[in-house]
């Protein structure tokens, strides 16, 4: 018996450790292009050449959320869920399934003609798979709950924190007069009254399309997240709580449509944030979006409108709880439900560091409004350890794009100090049987802990409270009255956790670092606090500062083009080197690509520049900025895709444009491809040979069974399938053979130019990129970010006429009856829409452009800073 059941914990635990290495090996790559379709099919390369990779699987907007090829089963059986992907974004799962009704009025688009009704449950792997890293959340995830009468619907209440900062030790909002930091805004030369004239046009057109989507909102989804742009009624991806019109209500204001402003404001009493049919709030995304909407629209209209800090405090009370971990590291999905929200939990193992590292501005601001010094402890403890952490990493001066924010070193587990499992039952004299294994794997670590030590759960159930005690864990907050669940001890009241800092996830080799959707705004967020709080806080510049050494010497880089265009693009890059190890250029590998998402960061170089004197970070500014420019230029549609790969310059002096390399990476084995297609062939003609003489034999045999006569008909059909194959040009073909059985066609093997120039051509590659990892637009705001940024730092007109023709480029191709819808292929002439029109395109795209044509002292960037959002924040003067 003993041994049945020790033989059956090993069993269990052989297979938790399987499935976690099989995790990690998927989880190592999260990069679009890992997923995508091999370059080429050597197999069938006498075929067409290969089409676009079939998925895209990019993070969304500000962020994260790869694709994953397992799709679990919904666990809710309850619950319609609809995934989307990641912090501000739809997977492409969603995303890439256009839709079947066509627009209401006469825009063109192009009729589908295949429906994908996959559905997608997060982005995680349920129960077991996923134990020690948590419930990795995503930002969208659509749920719906059926409306079954008398369901009870919980709602947040507040509990007393399990880990409180006593207030002596509460990290408090800077005081004194604000520095005078550098001038921003160019100073700009005054229009004549024709310029005039036509910029008024221009923006009258702007506003316009404003007005039609947020009249189709309006009319089809007010107060629900999102207007579905094609098909009308809703989406509610981010809570249900009106994720648009919280979104949209500064950009009201700043176009001058006070009266909409006025009656938005009625509807956003109405939200009910302690309640949704989802469970988890994404925290990132309704801080950006939700909360830095109330503050921005409160700060823009001149702080007049209370009720709005009223929601932003009444949100605010219910996100400071994601604060009560041991170490106060946030947690990024929180269930806010009573019976979660009254256990102790600890932040996860692995958060995105673009979700962890931008809460800051939201949080300052609103301590700033309502003088109480929580909001900013809360986030100034985040930037302290991302202080600490940040010449630790395996990039040193960036932070990997996932970090373990439990505060626990994992090792410590496995030490052998830590008593063996099942160890705990001898050491209590009771040689009881372990308990069973939970069904599911908890999510959360000290669960967790409790899940790989049984006894611990045991005791907690029936003993007194003192067995479980433990000292605080921490240094900085005081010794904690025990909780009733204390997590994270031993038997003998030992702390399993051995502390730590912000690090690397738990048993990784390497880590990603680079400025893309899943570090972004980190990084954006560390100059415009530092504006945010009038320069007070040196700490916000010495980061930026140091971060921006690792983003010029190994992120950065001139892409080979065509034209002599001087551009710049972000790699992103993979270190296997140790944290404290020396600068090994072999642990580095570099992915060339650009993504929309890291258009933003144009204009960070160029903030960052002027406030922090650093003059030559504006022609890097320039170059980025334009690096974006060009990739809207080069495509059909005028419109940049989501995700691609070009080349790297070997020398960002001079590069010239070299066929010979460019045509090296579509075309990597030409002989090889060659020799490939002639095995194929001889193999298939070996095939057919053989079909042909047992047809032969066949045909001679009298058919008088059934099996003979299947047989028969079996070969005629393998035989022929040839013909059907859409094979190119054919030297054939003897092979009418009387009996039947087709010869296969020998194929015609394209030559290397012939080859990249059919894959340019099937792929609709523009000059200069390698690989299109996803083709989509889904109206995002980074590059018009950045033109806008560009304009009113440096007053040069050239970004006024690229953001028009942007403009142009993104309205002609997006527009719908009812709004404006991501489209799914910026290559094709003809894309196809999506039906979906993320909050941003009014909070922020057809902001900027607004903004790029509005004059300068509207929205000066010398008295507000925009959060990550485009929502407006005053600056302290
Ligand atoms: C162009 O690329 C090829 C292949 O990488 C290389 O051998 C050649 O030297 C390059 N030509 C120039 C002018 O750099």
């Amino acid at each position: 018996m003993l041994r049945i059941r020790r033989y059956r914990v090993f069993v269990a635990f052989t297979i938790i450790f399987v499935l976690t290495v099989f995790h990690f090996a998927r989880s190592r790559d999260w990069s679009p292009a890992a997923e995508s379709a091999p370059l080429v099919d050597l197999a069938e390369s006498n075929g067409p050449p290969p089409t676009a990779p079939k998925q895209d699987s990019t993070s969304s907007q500000h962020g994260f959320v790869p694709e994953d090829p397992v799709k679990p089963e919904p666990k809710k059986p309850a619950a319609e869920v609809v995934g989307g992907a990641g912090a501000a974004g739809a997977t492409d799962q969603e995303l890439d399934t256009p839709q079947k009704t066509p627009p209401k009025d006469s825009t063109p688009i192009n009729k589908p003609d295949k429906i994908d009704s996959t559905v997608q449950y997060g982005n995680s792997l349920p129960g077991i798979l996923d134990p020690d890293f948590g419930p990795q959340g995503q930002g969208r995830l659509e749920v719906t709950l059926p409306n079954a009468p008398g369901r009870t619907i919980p709602h947040w209440r507040k509990f007393p924190e399990h880990f409180p900062v006593p207030s002596e030790k509460l990290i408090k909002l800077p005081t004194g007069q604000p520095k005078k930091i550098p001038k921003l805004q160019a100073q700009f030369a005054k229009e004549s009254s024709a310029e005039q004239v036509a910029r008024k046009q221009k923006l009258a057109t702007i506003k316009e399309a404003f007005e039609h989507a947020w009249n189709g909102y309006k009319s089809n989804a007010m107060g629900h997240d999102e207007v579905r742009p094609v098909e009308g009624g809703y989406r509610d991806p981010f809570l249900g709580w009106g994720a648009t019109l919280v979104d949209t209500l500064d950009s009201l204001w700043i176009m001058g449509m006070e009266d909409e402003f006025v009656a938005a404001i009625d509807e956003v009493k109405k939200i009910d944030f302690t309640t949704s049919d989802r469970k988890d709030i994404p925290v990132f995304e309704t801080v950006i979006r939700y909360l830095g909407g109330l503050l921005g629209a409160y700060d823009i209209s001149g702080q007049k409108y209370r009720a709005l800090l009223d929601k932003a405090i009444e949100l605010a009370e219910i996100l400071i709880g994601v604060f009560d971990t041991p170490n106060r590291m946030p947690l990024m999905y929180y269930n806010w439900a009573p019976d979660y929200v009254s256990q102790p939990h600890r932040a996860n193992t692995r958060v995105v560091l673009a979700e962890i590292g931008s809460l800051s501005m939201e949080f300052t601001r609103l301590a700033q409004l309502t003088k109480d010094d929580k909001y900013y402890d809360a986030i100034a403890r985040i930037t302290n350890e991302l202080e600490k952490m940040q010449d630790n990493t395996r990039l040193p001066g960036m932070w990997p794009i996932q970090v373990d924010a439990s505060g626990c070193k994992k090792a410590r587990r496995k030490s052998p100090q830590l008593p063996p499992l099942g160890k705990a039952e001898e050491a209590d004299g009771a040689n009881v049987p372990s308990p069973p294994m939970p069904l599911r794997a908890p999510t959360d670590v000290e669960s967790y802990m409790n899940y790989i030590n049984p006894s611990h759960q045991k005791r907690d159930a029936g003993s007194s409270a003192q067995e479980d005690t433990q000292p605080a864990v921490y240094d900085t907050l005081p010794t904690q009255t025990p909780v009733a669940r204390a997590p994270l001890v031993n038997e003998a009241g030992e702390s399993y956790c051995e502390e730590q800092g912000l690090a690397s996830p738990p048993y990784s080799s390497s880590d990603k670092f680079g400025l893309g959707g899943q570090s972004d705004s980190t990084y954006e967020y560390l100059p415009k606090e530092y504006m945010l709080l009038g320069g007070l806080v040196d700490q916000y510049r010495k980061m930026y500062q140091r971060s921006m050494e690792a983003v010029r010497d190994y992120i950065l880089f001139r892409p080979m083009i065509k034209d002599d265009r001087d551009i710049r693009f972000a790699a992103t890059v993979t270190s296997t080197r140790p944290p404290t190890g020396k600068d090994d250029l072999d642990a580095l590998s570099y992915q060339y690509e650009g993504t929309h998402l890291t258009c933003f960061a144009g204009g960070m170089f160029a903030v960052g520049a002027k406030i922090f004197d650093m003059p030559s970070d504006m022609a890097l500014a320039a170059k980025f900025t334009d690096g974006c420019v060009w990739s809207y230029e080069i495509t059909a549609t005028g419109i940049m895709p989501e995700s691609f790969e070009v080349l790297p310059c070997q020398n960002d002096a001079s590069c010239p444009w070299n066929e010979t390399r460019y045509n090296e990476v579509l075309d990597p084995h030409p002989e090889y491809r060659v020799k490939q297609a002639e095995l194929v062939y001889e193999k298939k003609l070996k095939l057919a040979q053989q079909a042909q003489k047992d047809l032969e034999k066949l045909e001679k045999a009298p058919a008088h069974d059934q099996e003979n006569r299947i047989s028969q008909r079996d070969l005629k059909f393998h035989g022929g399938e040839e013909k059907s194959t859409p094979s190119k040009t054919v030297e054939d073909t003897s092979g009418k053979q009387a009996s039947g059985v087709a010869v296969p066609v020998k194929p015609s093997v394209l030559s290397h130019e012939d080859f990249v120039q059919a894959r340019i051509k099937e792929e609709r590659m523009p000059p200069g990129f390698t690989k299109i990892t996803s083709r989509k637009y889904i109206l995002r705001p980074e590059a018009i970010e950045s033109v806008f940024i560009m304009y009113r730092l440096t007053g040069d007109n050239y970004w006024r006429e690229k953001g028009w023709k942007m403009y142009e480029a993104v309205t002609a191709h997006t527009r719908t009856g009812l709004a404006h819808s991501a489209i799914n292929d910026v290559t094709s002439g003809a894309p196809q829409l999506l039906d979906s029109m993320e909050s941003f395109w009014l909070a922020e795209t057809l902001k900027y452009f607004y903004l790029l044509f509005s004059d300068p002292s509207v929205v000066s960037l010398d008295e507000y800073v925009l959060n990550t959002e485009a929502h407006p924040f005053k600056r302290p003067t």
